[in-house]
């Protein structure tokens, strides 16, 4: 069973349908990348899905659960966590405590599962697994405020991943990165995806024909084609929907 299921999903804003009929699915444990030229409609796909627009038309299951027009606090209870284009990091604390943050209310709202003392050794360890996967453990003290560009969005990657997600969603990981930092982002995307399905929006598509097992490529509104990296590549309407007009990469 698909972990995410999109069909029919419709946004108007007034006369225009910026989404109009999208159809998605992400698999469990898979990189999925939604691609497409500017003003396809993939921003509000994203965020009709991650509850941050309410949806004209259509449906949305996360995990066998119609998740259709739910608020993204309930989504991220729900297993969904997204990151966004602008990195929303807290400067003037450490690294490890916007991390611990996240976890802190991750388990509030579990909270009859931690009572107590047992809540702050938890927080503990989860944070300590979280700096380790996403390799930030040499920075835990620093303040964010000192983090490099391509740190700062590690670190906003690690803040979706203290809510232990079960799909994340990553909004251009590697926007205004040097090629270098963008090549941390993909291994550690391909790393997370051992745990959480990732389903991001990416401009690099180099990065993407590389990092993804499945991509959905959007013009007007809609999934014009989906498939392997080899397979999209390859596929006429894709090239036409690129020909002549800005590429996003
Ligand atoms: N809040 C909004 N109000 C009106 N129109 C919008 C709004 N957000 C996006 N649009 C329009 O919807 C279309 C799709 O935009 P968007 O989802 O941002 O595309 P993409 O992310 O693929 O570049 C564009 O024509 C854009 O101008
Ligand atoms: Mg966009």
């Amino acid at each position: 069973m698909a972990l995410l299921t999109v069909t029919g999903l419709v946004r108007r804003f007034g006369s225009l349908r910026a989404v109009d009929g999208l159809v998605l699915s992400v698999e469990p444990g898979q990189i999925h990348a939604l691609i497409g030229p500017n003003g396809a409609g993939k921003t509000t796909a994203f965020n009709c899905i991650s509850g941050f627009l309410a949806p004209t038309a259509g449906r949305i299951e996360l995990d066998g659960c119609d998740v259709t027009g739910w608020p993204s606090h309930r989504l991220v209870s729900a297993g969904l966590s997204r990151t966004f284009q602008v990195t929303k990091v807290f400067d003037d604390i450490s690294v490890r405590e916007n991390v611990a943050l996240g976890v802190r209310s991750r388990l509030r709202m579990n909270r009859r599962f931690w009572p107590g003392g047992a809540a702050v050794s938890a927080v503990t360890k989860i944070c300590d697994e979280i700096l380790d996967t996403v390799g930030l453990t040499a920075r835990a003290q620093s303040a964010a405020s000192e983090l490099s560009h391509g740190e700062r969005r590690v670190l906003e990657i690690a803040i979706s991943l203290s809510v232990a997600p079960k799909l994340l969603m990553l909004d251009e990981p590697t926007a205004g990165m040097s090629a270098g930092d963008a090549g941390l982002i993909g291994r550690l995307v391909r790393q997370l995806a051992r745990t959480t399905a990732v389903l991001l929006v990416e401009h690099d598509i180099d990065l993407v024909l590389g990092l993804s097992d499945r991509i959905t490529v959007m013009a007007q509104g809609r999934a014009i084609a989906t498939g392997t990296p080899e397979a999209v590549s390859r596929d006429a309407a894709v090239q036409e929907a690129y020909l002549g007009r800005s590429v996003d990469r």
